[in-house]
């Protein structure tokens, strides 16, 4: 079963990492290095089973392959998995013992936070490998990835803004956004002070009446089936994955759809949620393209982190999600499949794999 699964994916290496001291039940995933080195965050989940983690690293790895080369970043694709309850689980050696796996791949992954591993845990993996973003400022580290994240899914909607309604901005337009947790509250407060109007859900009521009592002119609605429903210009998914599956983009009345959650469509590829929205005229800013903000604030991490440099960079974000746009128009395909050729272009003009660190390329 792993065997057959690594091979049909094409991915260039996978690590399989344990150490019964710590109790550390890992796998790194190094799907295509083209670019440069792997990069992608650490997933620390109570998988089922071995399988289950494999196929998850094998999945998301490669996502990053995209979503890395689409940014502009010289890094291919890598993620890693750590199976376990990060609430029982999660220890300082664990994760040291995590960091030395990193180490050991001399810079050919290069790891960050994800779903259950924190700021706080990456300056612990930091402890025992060069090769961990995502940390704190006072270790050198980029710190909240969200920041820019929400930068970047703002860029991207004023570029859906300009493609659809000839304007680069927001102002004006009713905006929902599903979940305002780190990324969609941020986005929120950009889009406010753009002139947006601004209706919430989230299933978490702290985050709504925090939002609402900073923005007294935030509008908060029940769920996301009442948002779905609402009269609005933009749909912005920021909670979950699969956000988007055949009865939500029915029922959908907003023009543009661009928000921060990764893995929005719920069908990918021929048939899938993205024809559907491209059939009812929604204008669809693909999540891997508008939510690399965050990869490319981590990134910046490894050539001393500079804000600055990495927010004009993440401004770029409006002008790649503007040209993925316009060439779906153009080639007459979905913005999905426009990005995933804009990626496999850039990949192609890439180095040779397995991409190897300075001083190690060998000629035979
Ligand atoms: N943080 C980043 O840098 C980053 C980068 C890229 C992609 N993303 C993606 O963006 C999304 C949001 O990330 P985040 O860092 O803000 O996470 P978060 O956990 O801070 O916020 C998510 C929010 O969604 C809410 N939520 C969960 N289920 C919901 C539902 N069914 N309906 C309404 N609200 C719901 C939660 O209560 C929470 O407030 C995730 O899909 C994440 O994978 C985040």
């Amino acid at each position: 079963m792993a065997t057959e699964l690594i091979t049909l994916a094409g991915h260039e290496q996978v690590v399989f990492c344990t150490d019964p001291d710590t109790g550390l039940r890992a796998i790194i995933a190094l799907h295509d290095t083209a670019l440069g080195p792997g990069l992608g965050g650490t997933r620390f989940h109570p998988y089922a089973s071995m399988d289950q983690a494999l196929a998850d690293v094998l999945r998301l790895s490669r996502a990053m392959t995209s979503k890395n080369a689409v940014a502009g970043l010289d890094h291919g694709g890598g993620k890693g998995v750590i199976l376990g309850d990060p609430n029982r689980d999660k220890t300082p050696e664990l994760l040291r013992a995590y960091g030395r796996f990193v180490e050991s791949l001399g810079g050919r992954y290069v790891t960050a936070c994800d779903v259950g591993t924190y700021v706080a845990d990456m300056d612990v993996v930091g402890e025992s490998t060069r090769w961990a973003t995502g940390r704190s400022p006072e270790r050198g580290g980029a710190g909240d990835s969200s920041v820019l994240t929400a930068y970047g899914v703002f860029q991207g909607m004023r570029a859906a803004a300009q493609h659809v309604w000839g304007e680069p901005t927001l102002a004006g337009r009713r905006v929902g956004i599903a979940g305002v947790g780190k990324v969609g509250r941020r986005l929120t407060d950009q889009l406010l002070e753009d002139g947006a109007q601004v209706v919430v859900t989230d299933v978490n009521p702290d985050a709504v009446r925090d939002l609402v009592a900073r923005h007294p002119s935030v509008c908060a609605l029940n769920d996301v089936d009442d948002l779905v429903r609402e009269e609005l210009d933009v749909y912005s998914p920021n909670a979950l994955g699969g956000a988007l599956d055949e009865v939500t983009v029915d029922l959908l009345r907003a023009r543009i759809v661009c928000g921060g959650a990764n893995n929005q469509l719920v069908s990918e590829g021929h048939g899938g949620t993205a024809e559907r929205l491209r059939e009812r005229g929604i204008t669809y800013a693909p999540d891997f393209l508008v939510n690399a903000g965050g990869v490319i604030q981590v990134s910046d991490e490894l050539h001393g982190f500079d804000m600055e440099r990495a927010r004009r960079r993440t401004a770029t974000i409006f002008d790649h999600t503007l040209e993925v746009l316009r060439s779906a128009d153009a080639e007459d395909v979905t913005p999905a499949v426009a990005a995933d050729r804009l990626a496999e272009r850039r990949i192609a003009a890439g180095g040779p794999r397995p991409w190897l660190p300075a001083g190690e390329h060998r000629d035979t």
